[in-house]
């Protein structure tokens, strides 16, 4: 018996995990502490009404023999990839059915999907960028390539001529940094992946928070269902962090050495993912009807508020940030000189507010640290608060 050793390779915790133990650790020691989290990006608002209508109409169907579920549709209810489909008609992206398959969020089939491809590929990764995708690649062993993303270039790396691998990994607008990639860079990333023979995993776990000035999905790019495959969750978009509901987009056109991905990823869905059950993707449904789209965008537009409450401050304090207005998070370079967990620290300390280190987002995110817009308003007030007197240096 040998296990992976691989997975020696890792930090012994997950980032988020890391974090919260930490933060643990500090109430141990301080258990009157008020600690107020912009750490991991986790909703706190409530489920949209639409939402929690349309599950507990689907509680009582499960209830009734004639209108109870069992197993649910392969690739999620035709309901669901239907609104789903219809929802990419807005963004002039055209669907079928069959390129979607329900899943119960991003993060799970970003690492399932590489289920389908050699552990001899090249991945290359953004740096910064969300942690799960440099995990679960090291935990396969596979080789990985870390492209920069810097000040200078906006924390948006693009491809360079001498660049080559096999899958890449963007997410627009990013984690941590807020940056999200235009048309014209993402067509970039495009034509690269099409001239590589490469393909672009997209995380688009972000994608309600963007204006329509950028582009929402990777199909508004022309060539990308030649290349890309696309991940999205409702779980920052309507509040499902703790429900589970998102999708997998896999054009049927999308082939590699004349094999049809859809097929291989249809195969191993089927073998080894029962679904997401039929309540949620009621509620998931809900999320796609017009009252469902206004609802959750009351929601997004709260958060956004609270991102501004946060760059002001930042501006206030002269402190260098980014993020924001279309991301739910602001990525902002430490005061004095602090490395990312050493302002972790501090701020923890002084102001007892959890962030989340920019080092734990890569090598390029040291000396820089991330900031949460996900809390209520007067939480995020009182941090502001609690900045301005201990960083008014
Ligand atoms: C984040 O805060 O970056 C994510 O919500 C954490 C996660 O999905 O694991």
């Amino acid at each position: 018996m040998n296990i992976n050793e691989n997975f020696l390779t890792l930090q012994k915790n997950y980032l988020f995990s890391e974090v919260q133990k930490r933060k643990e650790a500090y109430l141990k020691k301080h258990p009157d502490a008020d600690v107020i989290s912009l750490g991991i990006g986790d909703v706190t608002l409530p489920l949209a009404p639409v939402v929690i209508e349309a599950m507990h109409h689907g509680v009582d169907e499960m209830a009734d023999k004639k209108s109870f579920h069992g197993y649910g549709e392969e690739q999620g209810y035709l309901f669901l990839r239907d609104a789903i489909r219809k929802y990419y008609e807005k963004k002039n992206v055209t669907l079928e059915n069959a390129e979607i398959f329900i899943s119960d969020g991003a993060k799970s089939d970003l690492g399932n999907m590489l289920d389908i491809f050699s552990i001899d590929n090249t991945i290359i990764i953004p740096d910064p960028v969300y942690p799960v995708y440099v995990d679960i690649n090291q935990m396969a062993g596979r080789k990985i390539i870390f492209i920069h993303g810097t000040k200078e270039n906006g924390f948006l790396p693009m491809p360079q001529e001498d660049l080559n691998g096999d899958i890449v990994y963007l997410c627009s607008p990013n984690n941590p940094t807020g940056a999200a990639y235009n048309r014209k860079q993402l067509q970039a990333w495009v034509d690269w992946a099409n001239d590589h023979s490469a393909i672009i995993f997209y995380d688009a776990a972000y994608e309600a928070f963007l204006t329509q000035a950028y582009p929402s999905s990777i199909y508004e790019i022309e060539g990308a269902k030649q290349c890309a495959i696309e991940f999205c969750s409702l779980s920052k978009t309507a509040g499902f962090t703790g429900v589970r509901c998102g999708y997998t987009i896999v054009p049927l056109a999308l082939e590699k050495d004349h094999v049809l991905l859809h097929d291989l990823w249809l195969r191993r869905q089927s073998t080894k993912f029962n679904g997401v059950s039929y309540i949620v993707q009621r509620g998931a449904q809900a999320v796609f009807t017009p009252v469902g789209q206004q609802q959750i965008q009351e929601a997004i537009t709260y958060y956004l508020e609270n991102t501004e409450m946060i760059t002001k401050t930042l501006k206030d304090l002269g402190i260098w940030h980014i993020g924001g207005k279309i991301s739910p998070y602001i990525w902002m370079a430490c005061p004095k000189g602090f490395t990312s967990w050493e302002f972790f620290d501090y701020l923890l300390d002084k102001c007892q507010i959890v962030g989340t280190p920019g080092a734990g987002f890569g090598k390029q995110g040291e000396g820089y640290f991330r900031l949460s817009a996900f809390q209520d308003h007067d939480k995020v007030y009182e941090a502001m608060l609690r900045m301005i007197a201990h960083l008014g240096f």
